[in-house]
C-alpha cells in the first residue's frame, strides 16, 4: 500500500507542480508580514450541504491537462446522461486554472489560454446548465500545483469568488507555512478559519470542502483538525489522494481500499452536514472492473461520501453510466437521516456495513475484499435491527426482492459488494432468500471435489431445485446439473461435483465456476440463484525471464521511458556495463553467483515481481536474489521443493536511489552514480544501486520453484541457489 505522504508528493510531482514545492508545504518558514490571526473560535460555518455534495471535478482523470472545453465539456455529459438530473450537479475545476501571479490589485487570474472567456465566464455556462460552479484554491502561499495560494488574501479571494457565482470552494493546503510561535497545527486553522469567515462575510452560500486533514494525517494534532474542519467548512478530504487516471488498474483498486479502509473508521467524526470526503468515485475508463467501480459506489454511499465523479464524462461506458446513474444506491448516499454506515462484522477478507436510513430501513454493504468469491453472511440483529423473522432485501443493483427470516448473505465474486436495502416485516410474497455455498471436499483452491450447497434463508421452502454448473473451456464438471429435493426454510441441500482443469499454462490464472440453482417457491414462482467458486492456478514459468515485463535498464542514448520507477526513469544501462552487468554476464556478490537477464537494454527485461513462480533447481543454505526496489516494502517467497513441502522467507529490497542500504537485511552489489531519464544521464547527488538479498532453504532438500512476493515494487534481476 502507498503511504499516503508518497502518494501525495507523486500525485504532485505526476501532475504539474515539484516534489520540491509540496516538502516546502511541509517545512516552510513563515512569511513576512502575516495578516492578524484571525480570531481562535469562528463560527459554525452554515449547513450549505445538507446532504454529500455530489458532482464531477477533473483532477484524478485529467490534471493540469484541462481548458474550458474539458469543464464544459464534461458538464455538458452530466446533463445529457441524466447524471445532472440525479444529483450530479456541482463542476469543480481543480488546480491549475490560474496564470502563475496575481494581477496588480492581487486579484487571481485566469489562466488566458486555457479559460480565454475567465471562471466567471465558465460559472455562466454551468449555471445555465442547471448546475452549480465548484472552483479549487490552496489555503497556504502556493497550490499543489505552484500557482497563487490564497494566503492573506482570504476575503480578496472569497470576493473574488462569490462574484464569479461560485457555489463551492476545495479549498487544498500544500504549502502552509507555519507562522513563528504556533505550530502547524494552529497556522492551519487560522487560514482555514480566516476562509471560513471570509466566505460568510460575502453573504453567498459557497459549500466550503476543507483538505486539511490529509496534511495531519498520521500525526498528533489530527484529531484537533478534524474537529475544527467540521466547524469551519461542510466536508473535509482525509486518507490519501486517489489514484490517477493514468495508473494502472491495480494500483486504483488498491487506492480505493486504501481511502475505503480508512474513512469507514471515522463514522464518530460526521454527523449530518458534515461529511468525510475520501475522494473521489473512479466509476468510467479507469480500467477498473464493473465489480470493482459498484463497490466503490455502494461503500462511498453507505459511508455517506460526497459522489464526486472524476473521469472523462464524454465517453463514459454503458457499465459506468449504470453504476454512476443507479438512483437506488444514490438514495442511500442521500439519505436525509445524513449518517455514514458503519462496520458491523468483519471476517476473513470481508467487511459488513450498516447504515440507518430515514424511513427505519437500513442499507447494508456486504464487501468482499478478497480475490476469490465468497459467500458472505450476517444477520438482521446484527445491522442493527430489533427483534423479528421478516426482512425484505432489495438488492439494489440487480433489483431483486428476497424475503429473509433473519440471515443476510450474498454469493460475491472477489472485489465485489453486495448492497441490500433491508426492511423489517414488509411484502410476504416475495421469495425466499437463498445462497449457494462451495466447499471444498478435497484440496483447498485444486480442482477436484467440491460440494455445493443450496440453503433457504426464507420462510418458505423451494421445491424442484436444480443446480447447473459451468466452467471456463477446457474444464469439466461432473456432474453438469443436479437435482435436489425439496429444501425446507432453514435448510441447506447439497450436491457433490467433480471439477477437472485442462493443463494450465505458466503463470497465474484465475478460474470462476458458477453454479446456478434454479427453483419454485410458493408465491412468487420461479426464482434462481447464483453462486461462483474462485479457483486460482499458479504454475512456475521454466525461467525468470519468461515471467515479467517490464523494462529497467536503457542506454544513455535512449531517453526512452525506461520507466524501472513508473515515472520513467531506468538504470543507465552504460553504467551497468561499465560494472560488468550487461546481458548474460556473469555477477558474483556477496558470496553468491548470478547470471543477470539477457535482455537487451530498453527491452523488457523481466524484473518487477507480482507473485510469479519460477522453476529453479539446487540444494543449498540460501536463495539469493539480486534486485532492488521502487517501493518501501517486503513480501513472502514460496520455496517449493521435490517432495512437494514448501519454506517461506521475506524479501525486499533497499530502495533503488533513496534509503538505507541495508533495509530488509540487503547488501549492496552495484553502485553507479547516476540513472537515465527521459531527458538523459542525470545525478541527482545520490547514488543507485543493484542489491543482494537472501531467504533461507531447508538443508537436504532440493528446489523445485521459487514464487515471488505479490509487490510490484519489487524488481528481481536474478535469483541464484548458494551453497
Ligand atoms: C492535492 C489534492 C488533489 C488535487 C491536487 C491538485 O493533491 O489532494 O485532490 O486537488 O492537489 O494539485
Amino acid at each position: 500500500m502507498t503511504p499516503p505522504l508518497a502518494r501525495r508528493l507523486r500525485t504532485v510531482a505526476a501532475g504539474c507542480g515539484s516534489l520540491a514545492l509540496a516538502l516546502a508545504g511541509l517545512v516552510a518558514a513563515a512569511p513576512a508580514g502575516s495578516a492578524a490571526a484571525p480570531a481562535d473560535s469562528v463560527a459554525q460555518y452554515p449547513n450549505y450541504a445538507p446532504t454529500p455534495p455530489m458532482g464531477w471535478n477533473d483532477w484524478s482523470y485529467y490534471q493540469c491537462n484541462i481548458d474550458e472545453d474539458t469543464i464544459l465539456g464534461n458538464a455538458r455529459a452530466l446533463v445529457d446522461t441524466g447524471l445532472a438530473a440525479k444529483g450530479y450537479d456541482t463542476v469543480t475545476t481543480d488546480d491549475c486554472w490560474m496564470t502563475h501571479s496575481r494581477d496588480s490589485a492581487g486579484n487571481l487570474v485566469s489562466d488566458p489560454v486555457k479559460f480565454p472567456h475567465g471562471m466567471d465566464w465558465v460559472g455562466s455556462q454551468l449555471h445555465a446548465m442547471g448546475l452549480k460552479f465548484g472552483i479549487y484554491e490552496d489555503a497556504g502561499t502556493a497550490t499543489c500545483g505552484g500557482y497563487p495560494g490564497s494566503l492573506n488574501h482570504w476575503q480578496q479571494d472569497a470576493d473574488l469568488f462569490a462574484k464569479w457565482g461560485v457555489d463551492y470552494v476545495k479549498l487544498d493546503g500544500c504549502n502552509v507555512p507555519t507562522k513563528a510561535g504556533e505550530t502547524s497545527e494552529q497556522s492551519y486553522h487560522d487560514t482555514y478559519a480566516a476562509w471560513s469567515q471570509a466566505m460568510l462575510n460575502t453573504g453567498r452560500p459557497m459549500v466550503f470542502s476543507v483538505s486539511a486533514p490529509a496534511y495531519f494525517q498520521d500525526g498528533p494534532d489530527w484529531n484537533k483538525v478534524i474537529g475544527w474542519s467540521a466547524q469551519v467548512g461542510n466536508l473535509w478530504r482525509e486518507g490519501a489522494d486517489v489514484a490517477l487516471g493514468q495508473e494502472s488498474a491495480a494500483a486504483k483498486w488498491s487506492s480505493l481500499k486504501y481511502n475505503y479502509g480508512y474513512n469507514v473508521g471515522l463514522a464518530d467524526l460526521q454527523s449530518p452536514g458534515r461529511w468525510n470526503d475520501p475522494d473521489f468515485l473512479l466509476a468510467g475508463d479507469s480500467g477498473l472492473t464493473r465489480d470493482e467501480i459498484q463497490s466503490q459506489m455502494s461503500l462511498w454511499s453507505v459511508m455517506a461520501a460526497p459522489l464526486i465523479s472524476s473521469t472523462d464524462l464524454t465517453h463514459l461506458s454503458a457499465d459506468a453510466l449504470d453504476v454512476l446513474g443507479n438512483r437506488d444506491v444514490i438514495a442511500v448516499d442521500q439519505d436525509p437521516k445524513g449518517l455514514q454506515g458503519r462496520i458491523v462484522q468483519q471476517g476473513d477478507g470481508y467487511d459488513v456495513l450498516s447504515k440507518p436510513l430515514a424511513n427505519g430501513d437500513r442499507a447494508v454493504a456486504l464487501f468482499n475484499k478478497s480475490d476469490s468469491a465468497q459467500t458472505i453472511s450476517t444477520t438482521a440483529a446484527a445491522a442493527g435491527f430489533g427483534p423479528g423473522s421478516s426482512f425484505l432485501l432489495k438488492d439494489l443493483v440487480t433489483k431483486h426482492v428476497t424475503r429473509t427470516t433473519g440471515t443476510i448473505a450474498a454469493d460475491i465474486p472477489p472485489h465485489a459488494t453486495v448492497l441490500y436495502r433491508v426492511s423489517a416485516g414488509g411484502d410476504h410474497t416475495a421469495a425466499p432468500a437463498t445462497v449457494v455455498t462451495w466447499h471444498d471436499a478435497g484440496t483447498a483452491d485444486h480442482p477436484g471435489v467440491y460440494s455445493v450447497g443450496v440453503t433457504d434463508l426464507g420462510p418458505t421452502g423451494l421445491a424442484d431445485t436444480t443446480v447447473t454448473l459451468t466452467a471456463p473451456e477446457g474444464w469439466t464438471v461432473t456432474p453438469a446439473s443436479v437435482r435436489l429435493n425439496r429444501i425446507a426454510p432453514g435448510q441447506t441441500a447439497t450436491a457433490k461435483v467433480t471439477l477437472t482443469a485442462p493443463k494450465a499454462k505458466p503463470g497465474t490464472t484465475v478460474n470462476t465456476i458458477t453454479a446456478t440453482a434454479r427453483y419454485v417457491t410458493g408465491a412468487a414462482g420461479t426464482d434462481s440463484v447464483s453462486g461462483p467458486l474462485t479457483i486460482t492456478t499458479t504454475v512456475p514459468y521454466p525461467a525468470l525471464a519468461d515471467a515479467f515485463n517490464n523494462v529497467g535498464t536503457t542506454l544513455e542514448s535512449n531517453t526512452a521511458p525506461g520507466n524501472l520507477d513508473g515515472g520513467g526513469d531506468s538504470y543507465s544501462a552504460d553504467a551497468l556495463a561499465a560494472l560488468g552487468a550487461t546481458p548474460g554476464a556473469t555477477v558474483t556478490a556477496n558470496g553468491a553467483t548470478f547470471t543477470w537477464p539477457s535482455a537487451a537494454p530498453g527491452t523488457p527485461d523481466n524484473v518487477a515481481t507480482g507473485g510469479q513462480a519460477i522453476e529453479l533447481t539446487g540444494q543449498g543454505s540460501a536463495l539469493a536474489f539480486l534486485g532492488t526496489e521502487t517501493g518501501f516494502t517486503s513480501g513472502p517467497v514460496v520455496v517449493t521443493y521435490t517432495d512437494g513441502t514448501t519454506s517461506t522467507g521475506t524479501l525486499g529490497f533497499p530502495n533503488w536511489c533513496c534509503s538505507t542500504t541495508t533495509d530488509y537485511g540487503a547488501q549492496t552489489a552495484l553502485t553507479m552514480d547516476h540513472r537515465n531519464t527521459q531527458a538523459g544521464p542525470a545525478n541527482f547527488g545520490v547514488s543507485y544501486r543493484v542489491f543482494t538479498n537472501t531467504v533461507p532453504l531447508t538443508a537436504g532438500k532440493t528446489v523445485q520453484s521459487v514464487t515471488l512476493p505479490n509487490q510490484p515494487a519489487i524488481h528481481v534481476f536474478a535469483l541464484a541457489v548458494t551453497p
